[in-house]
């Protein structure tokens, strides 16, 4: 993901005055009318969707958008067919062609024509997509399980963990070309322990709630988590030049999101007070991102700032707090009021654009505030999604694995022995190398930039 390189914004002027009114209705009580709303609000991110578009490639969507953001879309949108609409085929194998051709050719979520922007928390999101098709027991693919999948991305992931610098923790960038390699983070390192979590609990298996601990330990150790007194401050990250005390002291809401969510599966693994304290803490301190009970991405919100990725955050952010409430049941009613008021706020932006219903960024307003994207829309998909997860209701249980048949053809160390594990990159790519590798960078990033330019003119 990329906080701190500029992006070119597509300016798109195709929404006419044509516009036929058709503002969402959403009774949060009623879940027909909960999925109706979700169903057109999904139905817009797919708008967005290039791989049903001719020359379009499978499972990414329209620029601004990166790697990444599908990813994070395709989380929401698997919920959405689990709540809603799961004998929809053509949706079923929307998702399914997607979410598989993007695995890449080590089937870890590392496709090698993305090493230009793939950063670890970009395979991290992809990962959780893919968790959250196990965990709705989505169909698998024929040739390879999202179980194995993910535990792939797990692997590579956590091979990289690296004790040179700032005594541990993931680097923010997975390859040394890219800007923020030297760099570590809060996001990169909690989709670490996210994944960690869950697979600790939906296989009931140690090995990675030990890596879970680490990844936790350190984030208070290295300073990003907590502050001196023990308070929650979860920063963005820091350098590594300054051994990683530079903080930048910037919050994001799926970071929070992240983090709780991690937090709340360990406690349901293993009920320790440890994991209670943490989930509990981040949901208390996630109060800074509500403002009257609606959800606002407050690091940019009122300055007018937020730039395309941050746009999105409120769809994980929303996916995280869903589960967090299943699992820690003390947090369930701060957590539906929050979700339920930011729904509702949400579904009321949906009044937008030539077909009516285009969301909005602005939850207060009760109409549109005319900014629009896929950020917008994942993140009125995934609030909503929640709405019906924080609804005791069967199909939102949180389920684990269904023992024998899962258990026994897992493959533990799927994505290992690939070139996608460990920095790799760092050891073997020469000084000069690494000057080409920069300057292709730099050519490429032209070559965008001026394609930005001549979209814009
Ligand atoms: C629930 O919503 C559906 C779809 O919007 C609607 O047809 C139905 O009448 C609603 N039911 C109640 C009890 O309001
Ligand atoms: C299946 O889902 C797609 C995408 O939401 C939708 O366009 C289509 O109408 C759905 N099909 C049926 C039969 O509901
Ligand atoms: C990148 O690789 C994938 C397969 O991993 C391929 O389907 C896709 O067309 C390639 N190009 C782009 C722009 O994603
Ligand atoms: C998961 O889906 C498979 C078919 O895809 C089905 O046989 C199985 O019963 C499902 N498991 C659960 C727990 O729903
Ligand atoms: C570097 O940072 C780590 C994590 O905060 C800390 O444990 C270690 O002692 C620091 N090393 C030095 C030399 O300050
Ligand atoms: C830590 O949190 C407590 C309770 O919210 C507050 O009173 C205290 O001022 C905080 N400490 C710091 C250093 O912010
Ligand atoms: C929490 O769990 C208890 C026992 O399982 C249940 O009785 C209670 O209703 C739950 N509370 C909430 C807020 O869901
Ligand atoms: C737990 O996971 C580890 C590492 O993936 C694996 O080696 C081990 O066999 C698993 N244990 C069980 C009981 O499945």
């Amino acid at each position: 993901m990329f906080n701190y390189i500029p992006r070119i914004a597509y300016v798109v002027t195709a929404l006419s005055s044509l516009s036929m009114v058709t503002a969402i209705n959403l009774d949060i009580n009623n879940k027909s009318s909960v999925c109706d709303a979700a169903k057109i609000v999904m139905n817009g991110a797919l708008n967005y969707y290039e791989g049903l578009k001719y020359g379009g490639t499978v499972g990414m969507f329209a620029p601004p958008n990166y790697w990444w953001n599908a990813g994070e879309a395709f989380g929401g949108i698997v919920d959405y067919f689990s709540f809603c609409d799961s004998n929809n085929k053509t949706l079923e194998s929307l998702i399914m062609d997607a979410m598989y051709h993007q695995a890449g050719e080590n089937f870890n979520y590392v496709p090698s024509n993305q090493s230009m922007t793939e950063g670890n928390d970009d395979q991290g999101v992809w990962a959780m997509a893919i968790m959250q098709a196990v965990e709705r027991n989505f169909t698998n693919p024929e040739s390879h399980s999202w179980l194995e999948l993910t535990i792939a991305a797990f692997n590579t992931m956590n091979s990289r963990w690296d004790t040179e610098h700032c005594n541990g923790g993931l680097r923010w960038q997975i390859f040394s070309w890219n800007s923020g390699y030297d760099y570590k983070n809060s996001i990169a390192n909690g989709c670490l322990f996210h994944l960690a979590a869950r697979l600790a609990r939906y296989l009931d298996n140690d090995t990675y709630a030990q890596v879970a601990e680490k990844v936790w330990d350190w984030m208070v150790d290295v300073g990003f988590l907590v502050d001196d007194t023990g308070n929650v401050t979860l920063y963005d990250g820091a350098d590594i030049s300054t051994n990683c005390t530079d903080l930048t002291k910037k919050q994001w809401s799926y970071t929070y999101g992240i983090f709780m969510a991690g937090a709340a599966y360990m406690y349901d693994y293993n009920q320790d007070n440890k994991w209670l304290k943490g989930a509990t803490d981040l949901v208390d301190t996630s109060s800074w991102f509500f403002e009257n009970d609606i959800m606002v991405e407050r690091q940019c919100f009122f300055s007018k700032t937020c730039n395309n990725d941050q746009r999105s955050f409120r769809s994980l952010f929303s996916r995280c707090l869903g589960l967090t409430s299943l699992l820690v049941n003390s947090t369930h009613n701060q957590i539906s009021t929050w979700i339920q008021t930011s729904a509702k706020g949400a579904a009321a932006s949906c009044n937008g654009g030539t077909d009516g219903v285009t969301c909005g960024q602005d939850w207060s307003k009760g109409t549109w505030d005319g900014i629009f994207g896929l950020g917008e829309q994942t993140g009125a998909l995934e609030v909503i999604n929640a709405v019906i997860v924080t609804t005791p209701d069967k199909l939102s249980q949180v389920p684990k694995a269904q023992a024998d048949a899962v258990m026994s053809s897992i493959d533990f160390n799927s994505g290992l022995g690939s070139q996608d594990n460990v920095n790799l990159n760092e050891i073997t790519v020469t000084g000069k190398d690494k000057a080409g590798a920069g300057a292709l960078t730099a050519i490429v990033l032209a070559i965008i930039l001026a394609g930005g330019i001549w979209m814009v003119l």
